[in-house]
């Protein structure tokens, strides 16, 4: 059942590139160019009607939710608010009828999501989900269901699943904006288009998996680690540190690249090694001198950077470089190496990898 790999964790990884095919094909009509999600129960009058979007998950469900508000006020300038289900649970959140709350959820049956749901109806607002294991709790509580198509993961680890939420949030962003007007056919059909060659760029990164392996080797017995991230990229960074973490037990941090100089800098030594996660554009000036921060403390760099390897980040052997996926699709091609280093690493350190020590797969208690 593994098809030949060690773990199911590197048998899902692979399987990004097909995961993200069966999401958008369960969506996408390619014909007419337009998307139908006919599940998630969201026509243009309620749209209308909507002044503010709650994202609510754990884990790296959670991180999901923050790639998705950048996304959602970005194209469609609608404002989100995100929040982790165990405090949305308890906060009394404010909210009522004109308010959309999305949950997401791999397994659907996670105990704070649940009752976040829960809350959410009682106050009235429209509750929706986006989720991956049909007929679960949560596909059957909220009112509407968007389903991420990633086929069932086993590895505690969520990487395909992460992956396809947030294709999930694009096609839902796609839709929305497409609906209300904000985008016109010709820029709905530059962003599929962008989405369509997304799965081919993501088995570019995989065919290079060995480069990250040797990056493995070659810091497997460091202790800590800080992932720096920008923009959108930021929730990037939180997330390739949540999965060094959780199977690897090797300590890591993942940063706003902007709050450095606001604290962590002061850890910044030859035994903290610093991933940037570098994406041209508007921020990379800002990361590139972030770098050089980390350098003049004796801080080591990897970094991740999109296009061409920039002798700015350091020695080229330290750079892993990513094909340019745009600016609301750079998420997915960022994640799979840093699912791939925390793969390696912990491989490396002989840790149970799909059975991390403490965790389960789905988390159906407070
Ligand atoms: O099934 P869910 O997406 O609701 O699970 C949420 C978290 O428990 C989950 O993402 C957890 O953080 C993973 N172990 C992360 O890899």
């Amino acid at each position: 059942e593994k098809a030949g790999y060690k773990h199911f964790m590197q048998k899902e990884i692979f399987e990004q590139p097909r995961a993200i095919v069966d999401t958008l094909r369960s969506v996408v009509d390619l014909n007419r160019e337009v998307l139908q999600v006919p599940e998630l129960n969201l026509d243009a009058g309620l749209i209308g009607k909507i002044k503010k979007i709650y994202l609510v998950a754990c884990g790296t469900s959670y991180h999901a939710c923050l790639v998705g508000k950048y996304m959602l006020e970005g194209v469609c300038r609608v404002p989100v608010e995100v929040d982790l289900a165990s405090e949305f649970r308890y906060r009394d959140p404010l909210l009522g009828e004109d308010a959309l709350l999305i949950v997401v959820s791999q397994s659907g049956e996670t105990a704070d999501t649940r009752a976040a749901l829960k809350e959410g109806m009682e106050k009235g607002a429209h509750c929706r989900a986006i989720v991956n294991v049909v007929g679960s709790s949560l596909a059957r509580m909220a009112q509407g269901v968007l389903y991420t198509h990633a086929g069932p993961e086993i590895g505690v680890a969520s990487t395909k699943a992460f992956t396809t939420q947030v294709v999930a949030f694009y096609l839902l962003a796609l839709y929305w904006a497409r609906t209300d007007g904000t985008l016109n056919q010709a820029g709905f059909s530059k962003y599929l288009k962008e989405l369509l060659t997304l799965p081919r760029k993501l088995e570019e990164v995989l065919d290079r998996a060995d480069v990250l392996r040797d990056w493995a080797r070659h810091f497997r017995k460091v202790d800590h680690f800080l992932y720096l991230g920008r923009g959108i990229l930021y929730p990037i960074a939180l997330e390739g540190a949540l999965k060094l973490k959780e199977i690897s037990y090797v300590h890591a941090e993942g940063y706003a690249a902007g709050e450095m100089k606001h604290g962590p800098i002061a850890l910044i030594d030859e035994n903290m090694p610093v991933l940037v996660l570098a994406q041209k554009g508007d921020l990379y000036e800002k990361m590139l001198s972030n770098v050089q921060e980390v350098r003049a403390r004796g801080g080591r760099v990897l970094a991740v950077v999109e296009g061409e390897p920039d002798p700015r980040l350091g020695e080229e052997a330290w750079q892993f470089t990513v094909p340019e996926a745009g600016k609301w699709l750079a998420p997915v091609v960022f994640s799979v190496p840093l699912q791939l280093l925390a793969y390696y690493v912990a491989d490396l350190r002989g840790t149970d990898v799909d059975q991390p020590r403490n965790l389960a797969k789905s988390v159906t208690v407070e």
